[in-house]
């Protein structure tokens, strides 16, 4: 069966500001590696200075779309000043978007925070809330002329587990009471930019589609141990880690697309408030990818099914794998194509897919060994090299159309 995509469809990448940028050193993740002494993000893939090449790129695999974030530490360098000169290239990276036909997904967070929003408390301090909420709504009536589809906070679950409760990533707090009170500020930050940016969008007589980009794992219990407790443990990841944001937010009218980001399975077991993962078992048939989680392609199309309970437009936000063997970053794409293409046969409303990621970047604290790209990066002479998963990539964006 084949299954056809609207005219409209957006095939993309998803990159962010931190991630590919480079010179990003007045931000707390900067900050981080060095007394952490992790794999530093330095020059990152140079996309600062050669963004227009890369987009040329983007266009060359036949995408119409790209996913982009805003480093706020550019914008926002100290607490009251603003940074002009950053405006400009930023709404130049728009420009440059449009001129290619690739359509701007824009998020106005992407991890990072500034030194000064960190060391004033970031997102436990309350009144940082303004600060933020400040800075997106500057962007956005910068760029509401080219923008349509904004993205507020990237996986704010994810940013607040490992920030907050596992401590491994900045501010490295241990906290559940710390974690919550973040949560809220960021619930809260949220909600006053959906709504702000639809004021804005209704006087310039303009739609706009505003969204989280929201982090989506697959539960399953463990094998090993007392079965009905692992349920019990998968079951309220499930609906924390997966849920709880979206619910609050929708609740209160403040989302008009699910964005999705969708990697892997993950095997729970019961053990404390939130279980803990563990080993797939054999009768799972699963494969690790190079950053040891577990593949599982059907996944999408299981997560695209629940969502349309919503009701809402459905983007795919990010979606990829980093492989040490070629042959898999293939067969992994292929499969997720087929997952994606048979929610869509089956009437979900999904917008847009955007790969993660365009190019090779850094990886957080995996650093720059971990490789996502469509286009593979040489570090040495920031070289690109449009691997074959990105070659095939770019006949399914063409084609407009998946066998199943
Ligand atoms: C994040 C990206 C990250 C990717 C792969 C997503 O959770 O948004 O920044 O690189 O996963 O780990």
């Amino acid at each position: 069966m084949e299954v056809n995509f609207t005219k409209n469809f957006l095939w993309g990448a998803a990159t962010s500001a931190y991630q590919y940028e480079g010179g990003n050193f007045n931000t707390d993740w900067a900050q981080w590696e060095k007394e952490n002494i992790l794999d530093e993000c330095g020059w990152a893939c140079n996309h600062y200075e050669t963004f227009r090449h890369d987009f040329d790129l983007a266009k060359k695999l036949n995408l119409n779309s790209l996913r982009i974030s805003i480093e706020w530490a550019r914008i926002c360098p100290e607490r009251e000043k603003i940074n002009f000169g950053e405006i400009k290239h930023y709404k130049c990276v728009i420009k440059e978007l449009r001129k290619r036909g690739l359509e701007p997904i824009v998020t106005l967070h992407h991890f990072t925070n500034p030194v000064w929003f960190s060391r004033s408390g970031g997102w436990l301090n309350k009144k940082n809330i303004d600060k933020f909420v400040e800075y997106a709504l500057l962007m956005v009536r910068e760029l509401n002329a080219d923008v349509t589809w904004w993205i507020v906070f990237n996986e704010p679950m994810v940013f607040l587990y490992n920030g907050f409760i596992e401590g491994i990533w900045p501010p490295g707090i241990k906290s559940l009471k710390s974690a919550n009170k973040a949560l809220d500020n960021v619930l809260a930050a949220y909600k006053i930019i959906y709504n702000e940016i639809k004021n804005i969008y209704r006087k310039i007589h303009k739609n706009s589609m505003v969204s989280v980009a929201k982090h989506m794992v697959i539960f399953k219990p463990c094998e090993r141990g007392v079965k009905w407790l692992n349920a019990v443990s998968a079951g309220l990841r499930d609906k924390l880690f997966n849920y709880y944001f979206l619910d609050k937010i929708i609740e209160d009218n403040c989302l008009d697309y699910v964005a999705i980001n969708y990697y892997r399975q993950q095997f729970i077991t019961f053990k404390g408030f939130l279980g803990a993962e563990c080993e797939g078992g054999k009768h799972h048939m699963v494969r690790k990818n190079a950053m040891g989680w577990y593949v599982y392609p059907h996944g999408l199309y299981e997560i695209i099914s629940e969502i349309k309970r919503y009701n809402l437009p459905i983007m795919i936000t990010e979606n990829g794998t980093a492989e040490e063997d070629q042959q898999y970053y293939i067969e992994t794409l292929l499969e997720h194509m087929r997952a994606l293409a048979m929610a869509v046969s089956e009437g979900a409303d999904v917008r847009g897919y955007m790969y993660w990621s365009l190019l090779d970047n850094f990886e957080w604290d995996k650093g720059f060994s971990k490789r996502f790209g469509l286009i593979k990066v040489n570090y040495n002479d920031m070289k690109r090299t449009i691997r074959e998963s990105g070659k095939i990539y770019s006949s399914i964006c063409a084609d407009n159309k998946i066998c199943l």
